[in-house]
């Protein structure tokens, strides 16, 4: 396997480590980019699969060594880890078999700094995808404006798309529009989800007047798309032409060489409570120092509150795309539990009614996230037990047994359109959620 290539500054603090290893390392550096410095292995992150854990608790306990556990399967999952999370694995008792690096996609040529290699070139670098949004945003200046809601840690914009006929009311309703937000990219090696975001805008721009659901939505509804909430891990993750995994932002931790808090892992609900994040900042899922001290979850949050006008959010919906697995996840993650303090039967029962029906649609696995595993501080957490807005996760393509972060160019029209009708059915649902159950009149008469 072709070892990782890390930023330089992460090698100056581990000089002594580097001098031990050196000389392994070195023999299998590969010679890829002139700043490319072999890792010691000791701190080497790779994607293992382990055979064993079989139940959510046995899986908890596999994340709290800090590595991602990137996939689940029936007694296995997918993990990345460095060295010293790979041998707390092993401890435990369960095998581990190290899994190929991310592809190969180089075809000889010097790669173009921060481009998709040349085979994965339908793939949106930042400043594509940020010609793209402004090009549709442009061809349909309507029913689209395009906000600056912040910046990355490194200076990227953040924006978000708003997406709605204006002059345009839903019949018999006084009260405003619900508004449902689309967001992607919280994981920087997630790429596909910048492509469902960008086909979502797409979409809607050339549909509306063609379709009827579309512009029924874009006529009745407030929709909110934030293609990129972590620009400076997507552009690390693609600098050199060989891509890293990287899972994480690209902030600096004090007093530590590692870099980058995971986003899911630092919204301001329950933070850090239940063992579903590390403190770690080596970690893949690192907290941060506090709920929002990265820049891009507090950008998208304080977007998330801005949104609520005389005292009501008018947010109703969501959902935060990732890969993968094909799932359709739904709060709580800090619990096992169906319901909790913040989560009533009738709520947890609209969450998932709604769940499986567009599951139903895209063919993903419908469940409460925590069968997965706990997790805590996550965005759909935050959105429902801080803002009670519906938000979801939906796991992209491919599904978790034949995974991988980096899914040939070839399959992004099929996988994004795969979720239209599934985002159709939110919007659609988003005026009453507990209409899904049959409790409208009940809750929202
Ligand atoms: N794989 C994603 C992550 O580790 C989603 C985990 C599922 N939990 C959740 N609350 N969405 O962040
Ligand atoms: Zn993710």
């Amino acid at each position: 396997m072709r070892p990782r290539t890390p930023h330089p500054r992460r090698l100056n603090g581990r000089l002594a480590t580097a001098v031990v290893t050196g000389l392994l390392a070195l023999a299998m550096a590969t010679p890829a980019s002139s700043d490319s410095v072999a890792a010691p292995d000791a701190e080497r992150t790779r994607e293992y699969e382990v055979t064993g854990p079989r139940t959510p608790t046995e899986r908890t306990a596999v994340a709290a060594t800090g590595a991602s556990v990137d996939a689940v399967r029936h007694g296995s999952v997918v993990v990345t880890a460095d060295a010293r999370q790979a041998e707390r694995i092993r401890r435990m008792g369960y095998a581990l078999r190290v899994l190929p690096g991310p592809p190969d996609r180089r075809d000889g040529r010097a790669p173009v700094p921060f481009d998709f290699p040349p085979a994965d070139a339908k793939y949106h670098n930042y400043k594509e995808a940020m010609a793209e949004v402004d090009a549709d945003v442009a061809a349909h200046p309507s029913i689209m404006s395009k906000q600056v809601i912040g910046r990355s840690y490194e200076g990227r914009d953040i924006v978000a798309v708003k997406i709605t006929n204006g002059a345009k009311k839903p019949p018999g309703r006084t009260a405003a529009k619900p508004e449902v937000l689309f967001t992607a990219h919280q994981h920087a090696r997630e790429h596909l989800t910048v492509e469902m975001a960008l086909y979502l805008i797409k979409e809607f721009g050339s549909t509306y007047g063609k379709d009827a659901r579309v512009t029924k939505m874009v006529d009745e509804r407030v929709i909110w798309v934030v293609p990129d909430v972590n620009p400076d891990g997507g552009e690390y993750d693609i600098a050199t032409g060989s891509y890293r995994s990287w899972r994480k932002n690209r902030q600096p931790n004090a007093g530590s060489t590692a870099r980058g808090t995971d986003l899911n892992r630092n919204w301001n609900y329950k933070w850090g409570c239940c063992g579903g994040s590390s403190g770690s900042t080596g970690s893949e899922t690192y907290r941060g120092t506090g709920p929002e001290s990265a820049p891009e979850v507090k950008v998208v949050a304080d977007f998330v509150r801005s949104r609520i006008v005389g005292g009501k959010q008018r947010i109703t919906a969501a959902i935060d795309f990732h890969t993968y697995s094909e799932l359709v996840l739904w709060p709580f993650g800090w619990t096992y539990d169906d319901t909790a303090p913040g989560m009533t039967r009738d709520e947890r029962d609209a969450f998932a009614a709604v769940g499986k029906s567009m599951a139903a649609s895209n063919g993903y696995t419908p469940e409460q996230s925590s069968d997965l595993y706990i997790t805590d501080g996550t965005i759909d957490d935050w959105l429902w037990g801080d803002q009670k807005i519906f938000g979801y996760t939906f796991e992209m393509y491919p599904s978790s047994g034949n995974g991988g972060f980096y899914p040939p160019d070839e399959v992004i029209d099929r996988e994004t359109a795969r979720n239209r009708d599934a985002v159709l059915q939110l919007l659609e649902n988003a005026d009453c959620m507990y209409r899904s159950i049959g409790k409208e009149a009940q809750y929202c008469a």
